[in-house]
């Protein structure tokens, strides 16, 4: 696929595979995808896995990433994961303010950026998620809400981080629902965002961003939406969960 940017395709495996688990995906999906170099291939499994996915992974052209970390480098703060235990491990990418982490765990814009701060400094890379709801859609305030969204959790980054960084374009109403959004929404929403970053930044600045899509990404829709000039990738959950749908996606977008 002729693109600006280089694919970079992530699977979020959410809350689920033990370790033995995601050890056996991990074999499966480098039987299947150990060739690929023209697309960056991600995983994001849960913290309890990240330590041996990434032993599995030495050596491979697949990268790792987590689903979250903390603002803060150590201290008391229970229950939470800091950029240097990721580092442990090799992580290269957080997603940070993933939808279900702003519905079910009161994460703001501006704690976003306060994380994309301290991911940046560790030097990992964060993929920053936006999306509406259905009702937002419905009423027709889509291009606001992303807007909040965009210039709240990337608030106080440079050009050079900003460049560093991956947004996701994740419609809320599209997350695990089987509902994907047409083509044309998501590049209308995308074409929009790299607009955005254009008047945030400057017209080079948002040439460079990647911008995924997440919402039901599927091996029957991935590469209708992976061709528009402004869709740079997919988020992908419940397909990713198992190695052949995944496997599929990243083989559809190949070429
Ligand atoms: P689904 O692919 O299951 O809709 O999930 C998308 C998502 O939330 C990825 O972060």
């Amino acid at each position: 696929m002729n693109k600006d940017r280089k694919l970079i395709i992530a699977g979020n495996w959410k809350m689920n595979k033990t370790v033995a688990e995601a050890a056996d995906l991990i074999d499966a999906l480098l039987i299947d995808l150990k060739d690929v170099k023209e697309i960056d291939m991600v995983v994001c499994p849960p913290f309890t896995a990240l330590g041996e996915v990434s032993k599995h992974i030495l050596s491979t052209s697949i990268r790792l990433g987590a689903q979250n970390m903390s603002q803060h480098p150590s201290g008391a703060y229970t229950g939470e994961v800091s950029a240097m235990m990721l580092k442990e491990f090799s992580v290269r990418y957080v997603i940070l303010g993933h939808s279900e982490r702003r519905q079910y765990f009161n994460e703001t814009d501006a704690l976003v950026s306060v994380k994309a701060h301290a991911a940046h400094a560790a030097a990992l890379r964060p993929i920053i998620c936006v999306g509406e709801t259905l009702e937002e859609r419905e009423k027709g305030v889509t291009e606001e809400i992303i807007e909040t969204q965009v210039r709240g959790s990337m608030d106080g980054l440079d050009a050079a981080k900003a460049a560093d960084t991956i947004l996701a374009y994740e419609p809320v109403w599209a997350i695990g629902t089987g509902k994907t959004a047409s083509t044309e929404q998501a590049q209308e929403v995308h074409a929009h965002i790299r607009r955005l970053l254009a008047s945030m930044y400057d017209e080079s600045t948002a040439r460079l961003v990647r911008i995924q899509y997440g919402g039901s990404v599927k091996p029957n829709n991935a590469r209708e939406l992976m061709s528009q000039p402004d869709i740079d990738g997919a988020l992908v959950g419940g397909a990713s969960l198992e190695a052949r749908s995944f496997a599929q996606i990243i083989k559809s977008c190949l070429d």
